[in-house]
């Protein structure tokens, strides 16, 4: 295989974009991520999308973009996997890339939420019909039973959850692309509106329009591209039950735990060697039981984690210094490729306000709907 490194990254702001369609943010952020490397010509694009189709009714999204963006006649293929389905889509431009079939590749996620779709009943199509939605159970339903086991098992707490929020708040307070920019303190998360108890309004990711974009190509010819490239050190993939009634235990991640030996044994790394990550918070207690799956925690602390600031700007191993989907947004096809655009900023010294000192080696994690499925990238600084 060869090595395959990012070279330049495009991203639209994030939020309620009602004046910009699916295609104008695709364009908007891969035409940024082309214009930053002074590429004019790639070789294949790979679209992350959950759901284009249910969303705004548009199918066969990879010929539509790719046309839109001027490149007619270049192979394309849209990658889906929920709200994995950025990270699929960069897995797949990396493996072309790697295996030498394509030298420059482009890998776009992008998603319009806010388009008059029932947007909890579209997200619900990637949980299990019969075992699950049939029996009206949403996202919010399955990971509030999450944390409820979460917090049966291993004491964790009310404060535990928010504190994943205000962190996160503070954070996106600091990034000029995400949705919401304000900070938010503890007594606000735990007042905010139910959802599902015990996930309130200030525990859940927002509903959201976006796109980003990452350029692919070998590391061997980077620097054609940029100065500053970062390599793809390594890539996971797994997959875990769909339902959550048939896991073994449902306060713990599988998938993730699966999908990040892989990328750890790909990269010839533990998990201590990791110095920022990026990780799916779609609701507060996913964070907590992804950083224990990732084993940057022991089970059981991911909570304490967030309360005592260890995975804040500042602490032992900040994660979600963009703000995650909690604060930056969560246009569920883009969020994999966004990941990925805030490691690539840390790694390259131009994250602003939010740099972790001396980031060398970067991970972002992303998963499909109540995790049964994740895709875990590590990155290196070159
Ligand atoms: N965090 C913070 N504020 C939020 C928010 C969120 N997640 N969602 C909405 N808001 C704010 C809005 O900006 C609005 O503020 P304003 O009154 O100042 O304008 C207010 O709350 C009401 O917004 P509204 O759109 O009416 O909220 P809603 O009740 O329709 O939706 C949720 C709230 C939590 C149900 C919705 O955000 C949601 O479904 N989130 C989860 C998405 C999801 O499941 N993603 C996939 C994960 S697997």
């Amino acid at each position: 295989m060869r090595e395959v490194a990012v070279v330049s990254a495009g991203m639209t702001p994030f939020g309620e974009l009602w004046r910009h369609s699916l295609r104008d943010l695709f364009v908007e952020a891969s035409l940024e991520a082309l214009r930053n490397a002074r590429a004019d010509s790639v070789d294949a694009v790979y679209v992350g999308n959950m759901s284009g189709g249910q969303f705004v009714g548009q199918e066969h999204l990879a010929p539509l973009l790719v046309d839109q963006l001027g490149f007619r006649g270049v192979a394309a293929t849209r990658v889906e996997s929920a709200c994995a389905s950025g990270g699929a889509a960069l897995r797949a431009a990396f493996l072309d890339v790697a295996s030498g079939m394509s030298d420059v590749v482009l890998a776009a996620g992008v998603e319009k939420m806010n388009d008059g779709a029932d947007v909890t009943g579209v997200l619900a199509s990637a949980a299990d019909q019969e075992a699950e939605v049939y029996h009206g159970v949403t996202f919010p339903g399955l990971y509030a039973m999450i944390a409820r086991a979460h917090m049966e098992q291993h004491g964790t707490t009310l404060e535990d959850l928010a504190a994943v929020s205000v962190k996160n708040h503070r954070h996106g307070a600091l990034n000029p692309k995400a949705q919401f920019r304000q900070e938010v303190t503890l007594e606000q998360v735990m007042n905010s509106s139910l959802v599902a108890d015990p996930l309130r309004l200030l525990h859940c990711s927002p509903v959201s329009d976006g796109a980003a974009a990452v350029l692919l190509c070998p590391l061997s010819r980077a620097k054609e591209f940029t100065d500053r490239p970062v390599r793809i050190r390594a890539s996971g993939l797994a997959t875990s039950s769909m339902a959550l009634a048939e896991r073994r235990d449902p306060a713990f991640l599988d998938a993730v735990r699966l999908s990040a030996s892989r990328a750890y044994k790909m990269a010839g790394l533990s998990p201590s060697g990791i110095d920022v990550a990026e990780v799916h918070d779609c609701f507060s207690i996913a964070e907590i039981c992804v950083i224990e799956a990732l084993c940057f925690v022991e089970p059981g602390r991911g909570g304490q984690a967030a309360r005592t600031g260890e995975t804040a700007l500042g602490g032992r191993l900040p994660v979600n210094p963009s703000g995650g989907l909690k604060s930056k947004g969560h246009p569920v096809g883009a969020t994999g490729i966004a990941q990925v655009i805030e490691i690539f900023d840390q790694l390259r010294g131009a994250a602003g306000e939010r740099q972790v000192a001396d980031a060398a080696i970067g991970l972002t994690q992303n998963m499909g709907g109540s995790g049964a499925s994740s895709v875990v990238h590590i990155f290196e600084r070159v």
